[in-house]
């Protein structure tokens, strides 16, 4: 078991929890650990090696991808001012990781076992020296099997969906609520049925529904839950 305080947040698409979960870490002064954009920096770095998206859903293809470009792809995971950055292979990816692209390749690809064993080490390694909140999907269930505190967040998909399509629209991108819907929900049931480690809430974990919930009061809850345990 680490000797650090390990955070797990775990949860489906648009529950919040890279937000209550950096919250969480600079309340803290933990450092913040986002799995997603580790798996989103393998499904960029493919992209860049000319993944063809129209084969993306087949498993055989996937896993000739990840052999090929598993053992030249590295992964620095660096903090600045402005959070964590992701760097692969020197190159700093971090705003260029959330597009549609990227995001459907990030879940594909993620089902692929040798590419969650040399993320699951990185990850073990990071909170095995740091106080960390990690958030992800298979963080309370496999990667911090001892987290000093697991949560699964959720939400209805009906609000998870607002909550993205709301945040789209003031940045200013022409979306559609029904795609973003049929998107995030295709991605859950992908997420929560791979063979490996897939989605679901922990035997242990305390589940948090924030559908009536502010960000305030999920953020004051998981505090609580932390003071509590610590
Ligand atoms: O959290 P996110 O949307 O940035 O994650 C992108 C994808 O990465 C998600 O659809 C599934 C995968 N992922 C995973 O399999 N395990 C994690 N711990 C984090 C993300």
């Amino acid at each position: 078991m680490s000797k650090f305080i390990n955070i797990a947040i775990d949860g489906p698409a648009g529950a919040g929890k890279s937000t209550i979960a950096k919250a969480i870490a600079k309340k803290k002064k933990y450092i913040y650990l986002d799995t997603g954009a580790m798996y989103r920096s393998f499904a960029l770095y493919l992209l860049k090696n000319g993944f063809d998206l129209s084969q993306k859903d087949s498993a055989e293809y996937l896993q000739a991808m990840v052999d090929k470009y598993l053992d030249s792809f590295e992964l620095d995971v660096a903090y600045d001012e402005n959070g964590q950055r992701v760097i692969v292979n020197g190159e700093d990816y971090t705003g260029s990781i959330r597009t549609p692209d990227v995001t459907a390749v990030s879940s594909t690809v993620a089902s692929v076992p040798a590419l969650r064993l040399k993320l699951v080490e990185l990850q073990r390694i990071i909170a095995s020296k740091n106080n960390v909140v990690m958030d992800g999907r298979d963080i309370g269930t496999y990667v911090l099997k001892d987290a000093t505190v697991k949560i699964f967040l959720t939400a209805t998909a009906e609000e998870r969906a607002k909550r993205r399509y709301d945040e789209l629209v003031a940045s200013g991108s022409d979306v559609s609520y029904d795609k973003i819907y049929a998107d995030m929900v295709e991605r859950d049931r992908f997420d929560s049925s791979r063979a490996m480690a897939p989605l679901k809430c922990a035997d242990d974990a305390v589940k948090v529904d924030s559908t009536d919930m502010s960000l305030e009061e999920v953020i004051d809850y998981i505090l609580n839950i932390t003071e509590a345990k610590i």
